[in-house]
C-alpha cells in the first residue's frame, strides 16, 4: 500500500514521524511560572511524512483535503498552515540549513478539542524534517522550539507542557515535569485507574485572547509579589486582595498544591485522593482562574454523578474536553449513565 506522501506527492517520503497528543491530568496553567505539571501522552496523534523537493515547499493535510505551497519567509495567516512554516522557521533560526521539501499531516487526533494537537503538529513537523536533512536534536531543544514557534510565531503566549508532554513523554505513564528546569518523571499509571478523556460538545472557543490575558494577569500578580508564584504561599496571594489577579494568582499557587497531592497519591495508587485534587482544580478553574463553561461544568458533575473519583476540564478550557479518573472495570456502565446526562457529549479515543 503506497502511503499517503506517496499518493499526494508522487514520492516515496524520507521519513516519518509520530509525535502523539497529550491529557492533561492536573496542574492547569501553572506552566506560564515554570511550575509543575502531570500531563499524559496519548497513543492517537499526528505523523508527519516528509521528504527532499526540487524547488518549492509543500504541504499537504489530509484532515483538511487540502495542499499548499508554504515559504519559510512567510508571516502567520491564522490558519493550519502556521503550524507548519511556524517550527521550520524555528529550526531554521537554529543554523540546521533546511532544503525545499514536501510535507504529508495525517491526524487521528480530534482537533480544537484540547488534546494538544497542535503542539503534537509542531513536534512531529520539527522531527521529519531533522530526520530529513539527517540531524539529531534532544527532545527538550524539540520541545522549546516547538513552544517558540507558538509564542513568537501563533503568537500564543503559551507555556512547555504540551510540547514537552509530547516530544518527551511515554504513553501509559504521568510525566511529572518541572516546567523550569525540565527535570521529569515518568510515572507509570496503575492497572486498573482509567482516565477517560470527554468532550462537552462545545468546541473549544476562539480563546488565544483570553489565554493571553491569563499569562498577562499571572506576570502582574508576581510584579506586584516581587516574587515567583513558584515560591509564593496562600498567605502571600492574599494580600493581592479580591482582585481579578489575586484570584488568578490564588489558582496558580493552589495548583501547585494540588500538583504536588496528586504525584504522591498515583504513587501510593490513592485513587482517592487523586480525584480530590482533580475536583479541587477545576473548582479552582472554574471560580478563580475562570476559564471553564456551563458546559464543562455540567459535564463534570454528570461525571462524578456517575461515580468518578474525580473530574475536571483538561487543558486551557473554554470548551473542549473533562478528564476523569474511573476503575477500570467500570468504564462502560459509567460511560452509559454520563451519555445519558449529556448526550452531547462525546468519549475521545486515547
Ligand atoms: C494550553 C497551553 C499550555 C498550558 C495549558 C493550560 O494547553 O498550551 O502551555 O498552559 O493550556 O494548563
Amino acid at each position: 500500500m503506497s502511503s499517503l506522501h506517496e499518493t499526494i506527492f508522487g514520492s516515496k517520503p524520507d521519513a516519518s514521524c509520530f509525535a502523539p497528543g497529550r491529557v492533561n491530568l492536573i496542574g492547569e496553567y501553572t506552566d506560564l511560572v515554570g511550575g509543575s505539571v502531570l500531563p499524559m501522552p496519548l497513543t492517537k496523534g499526528i505523523t508527519v511524512e516528509a521528504a527532499k523537493a526540487s524547488s518549492i515547499t509543500m504541504v499537504h493535510s489530509s484532515l483538511r483535503g487540502e495542499t499548499e505551497v508554504i515559504d519559510l519567509s512567510d508571516e502567520a495567516k491564522g490558519q493550519w498552515t502556521d503550524y507548519v512554516v511556524g517550527p521550520l522557521q524555528m529550526l531554521a533560526a537554529t543554523g540546521v540549513d533546511l532544503p525545499p521539501m514536501s510535507f504529508s499531516i495525517e491526524s487521528n487526533l480530534p482537533p480544537g478539542a484540547g488534546v494538544s494537537s497542535s503542539a503534537a503538529l509542531e513536534v512531529a513537523v520539527i522531527r521529519a524534517a531533522l530526520a530529513v536533512v539527517d540531524v539529531s536534536m534532544a527532545d527538550e531543544r524539540i520541545a522549546r522550539l516547538a513552544q517558540r514557534a507558538e509564542n513568537e510565531f501563533c503568537g500564543v503566549q503559551c507555556g512547555i507542557m504540551d510540547q514537552m508532554a509530547i516530544a518527551a513523554g511515554t504513553p501509559g505513564n504521568a510525566l511529572a515535569l518541572n516546567c523550569d528546569t525540565l527535570i521529569f518523571k515518568n510515572i507509570p499509571i496503575p492497572d486498573d485507574w482509567t482516565f477517560a478523556v470527554i468532550h462537552c460538545g462545545q468546541e473549544r472557543q476562539l480563546s488565544d485572547g483570553a489565554y493571553n490575558e491569563r499569562r498577562e494577569a499571572v506576570r502582574a500578580a508576581e510584579a506586584e509579589l516581587g516574587a515567583s508564584l513558584k515560591k509564593v504561599t496562600l498567605d502571600d496571594v492574599a494580600s493581592l486582595g479580591a482582585t481579578i489577579v489575586g484570584a488568578r494568582a490564588r489558582h496558580i499557587v493552589g495548583e501547585h498544591v494540588r500538583v504536588a497531592a496528586a504525584v504522591t497519591a498515583i504513587e501510593h495508587m490513592d485513587r482517592n485522593a487523586f480525584g480530590m485534587a482533580m475536583n479541587e482544580s477545576h473548582a479552582s478553574l472554574a471560580a478563580d482562574f475562570e476559564v471553564s463553561t456551563p458546559e464543562l461544568d455540567a459535564l463534570v458533575t454528570a461525571a462524578r454523578d456517575a461515580g468518578a473519583y474525580g473530574a475536571r476540564l483538561t487543558g486551557a478550557g473554554f470548551g473542549g474536553c473533562i478528564v476523569t479518573l474511573l476503575d477500570s472495570d467500570d468504564v462502560g456502565r459509567w460511560a452509559k449513565e454520563v451519555s445519558a446526562k449529556c448526550p452531547q457529549s462525546w468519549a475521545v479515543q486515547l
